[in-house]
């Protein structure tokens, strides 16, 4: 069966840093025989989560926009990798805003009990963040890690690896990074080849 990747571009910048890098995991998946599709957060209509709680009775979103679709084809990929360049320390605001909006999938885990991902479905679902940031600072990335691990965790996927690249106010673009756009193509052709083993070893 094909693996399935989806990609989810966070950055409002089109083809911009981490855009580019996510095409590059994105063409390496593909490469490995991957079906991928790309999503762009910019280019979609949806709102910012409500707390309307209305989620906590019925486990349905009461705004059904274009983040209630995404969220069902996030739960039918095998992988979805996220992608956000760092805005003041964390991730930009339409990946949070999405994220956000995830909340309902929280509800039916934790108050209603009706979701729930087996270690074996965990296990053969991969969530990849990638990222990019201007500064040259080891913790430049910190701030989004536990975004990530909230939505790979509310929807069932394990937190498998990062691909980051800092430094690009000096690098002038991620093209000019050393090793990122390569590093990407075969994490992309890695996490393929990786889900295609552990189905087989289930099957
Ligand atoms: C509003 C805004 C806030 C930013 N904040 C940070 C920051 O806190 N730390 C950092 O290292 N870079 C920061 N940057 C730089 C971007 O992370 C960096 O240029 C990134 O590669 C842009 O990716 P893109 O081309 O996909 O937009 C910021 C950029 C913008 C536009």
């Amino acid at each position: 069966m094909t693996v399935t990747v989806l990609g989810i571009s966070g950055s409002p910048h089109r083809r911009g840093n981490t855009e580019t890098l996510l095409d590059s995991f994105l063409e390496g998946a593909k490469d490995a025989g991957a079906v991928v599709e790309k999503v762009v957060l910019k280019d979609l209509d949806y709102h910012a989560c409500r707390g309307c709680n209305a989620c906590h009775r019925t486990g349905e979103c009461v705004v059904q926009d274009d983040a209630i679709t995404l969220f069902d084809k996030v739960l039918a990929a095998d992988c979805i990798a996220i992608a956000s360049p760092i805005y003041t320390m964390g991730i930009t605001a339409e990946l949070k805003g999405f994220i956000d909006r995830g909340q309902y999938l929280w509800a039916r885990k934790f108050v209603l009990k009706t979701l729930f991902f087996t270690d074996e479905h965990i296990r053969s679902h991969k969530g990849i963040f990638i990222s990019t940031a201007g500064q040259n600072w080891d913790h430049v990335f910190d701030g989004a890690f536990p975004m990530i691990t909230a939505i790979f965790n509310g929807t069932g996927f394990e937190y498998y690896d990062n691909i980051i690249a800092n430094n690009m106010d000096e690098y002038r673009g991620i093209k000019n990074h050393p090793t990122a756009m390569k590093e990407a193509y075969n994490k992309g052709q890695e996490v393929v080849r990786v889900i295609g083993k552990i189905r087989n070893e289930s099957n």
